[in-house]
């Protein structure tokens, strides 16, 4: 392993002012985001809406330090042969791949998933890193909800996501280590700060036993939020310092970098949390920044419809989210400059 080169591919993932584009969605998830603006889901139609954002010039080069890929899309070539990967890489932005193949149900544990995906991987992330892969990503799930999580599923999510990020960095590929806790139950900011903070625990626990590299890991976390059922939603300045004071608690600062999920935030939101942190907190031991699917692409999705005459609309809309992202990085976001472009 040579962790040198691995913790200069994670540094320029979270260089100054730039963040992850999830564009990561499996089969399934794309056919619903497409569902919703009336497109349907075809191999070509991916390949147009993924070759749209890749080809966003201003995004990509000021931006985007890197995108996740899934992996039809790491094998697909644009309109004109172009493998997408190379578009990537031609805007200065590093490839990455999802490489978890889905949350799936936990024996004896009603309601609760562990993410598979481990038998082969080594020979997955071999070929993937032909390909041009430089990272990887793998999305451990844990639901609040009556009774759960169990410790039986934040450790047997946590002992997977170390035995991912060990044979990651084996293959020269920095692992992105995911334990989202999801934000879809009704419960409150304490119950999200309290699992969270537990989740975490385990995870660089289980990194430590197998081993891993810190310096060439990078974190992707949810934010400490309530739950979007809960009545009693906490302020941007509240997210912000809860998020920021638990993370101080649990991450070692042999990480580069943290990228936040959205994981069902507004778009605006999701860039005001990030944005406060940075503000409020410039001497953070890590960088922090974003890796977003749904608040990065929501807005060109909305504008691109399945239309070519909406290509630049859409590439427009992602830039758009791409530099208010860019600054939120920076602690430089202000909500005025939404208005303004709206
Ligand atoms: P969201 O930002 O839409 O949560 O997606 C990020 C991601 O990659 C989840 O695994």
């Amino acid at each position: 392993m040579d962790i040198a080169e691995l913790n200069k591919i994670a540094r320029a993932m979270v260089a100054n002012g730039k963040g992850l584009l999830a564009a990561d969605e499996s089969s399934g998830t794309i056919k619903k985001r497409f569902d919703a603006i009336g497109v349907e889901s075809t191999a070509d139609n991916r390949r147009d809406y993924r070759e749209l954002l890749f080809r966003s010039a201003d995004a990509m080069t000021n931006n985007i330090s890197g995108v996740i890929l899934y992996d039809e899309t790491i094998r697909q070539n644009a309109k004109d042969g172009t493998p997408l990967v190379k578009l990537i890489e031609a805007a200065g932005a590093v490839p990455g791949i999802k490489v978890d193949q889905g949350a799936k149900p936990l024996a004896h544990c009603p309601g609760e998933t562990v993410t598979e995906g481990l038998d082969g991987l080594r020979e997955r992330l071999i070929e993937y890193h032909k390909l041009g892969a430089r990272f990887a990503k793998w999305r451990a799930v844990i639901d609040i909800a009556d009774g759960i999580p169990s410790y039986a599923c934040i450790n047997a999510n946590a002992h997977a996501l170390a035995r991912y990020a060990a044979l990651c960095q084996e293959q020269g590929i920095v692992p992105i280590v995911e334990p989202e806790v999801l934000m879809d139950g009704g419960h409150d900011i304490d119950t999200c700060a309290r699992v969270t903070e537990f989740v975490l625990k385990e995870v660089y626990q289980q990194l430590y036993y197998a081993k891993v590299q810190l310096e060439g890991t990078i974190l992707k976390p949810n934010m400490v939020i309530a739950g979007k059922k809960c009545a009693k939603q906490a302020g941007v300045a509240e997210v912000a310092e809860r998020t920021v004071k638990l993370l101080k608690a649990c991450v070692p600062p042999a990480v580069p970098g943290i990228a936040f999920l959205s994981g069902g935030q507004s778009d605006e939101d999701a860039t005001a949390h990030l944005n406060a942190m940075n503000a409020g907190h410039p001497d953070l031991p890590w960088a922090l920044t974003f890796s977003y699917g749904r608040a990065l692409q929501a807005a060109p999705q909305k504008a691109w419809g399945g239309k070519a005459d909406n290509v630049a609309k859409a590439q427009a809309a992602f830039a758009h989210r791409a530099k208010m992202n860019g600054l939120a990085a920076t602690g430089k976001w202000q909500a005025a400059l939404e208005k303004k472009a709206a």
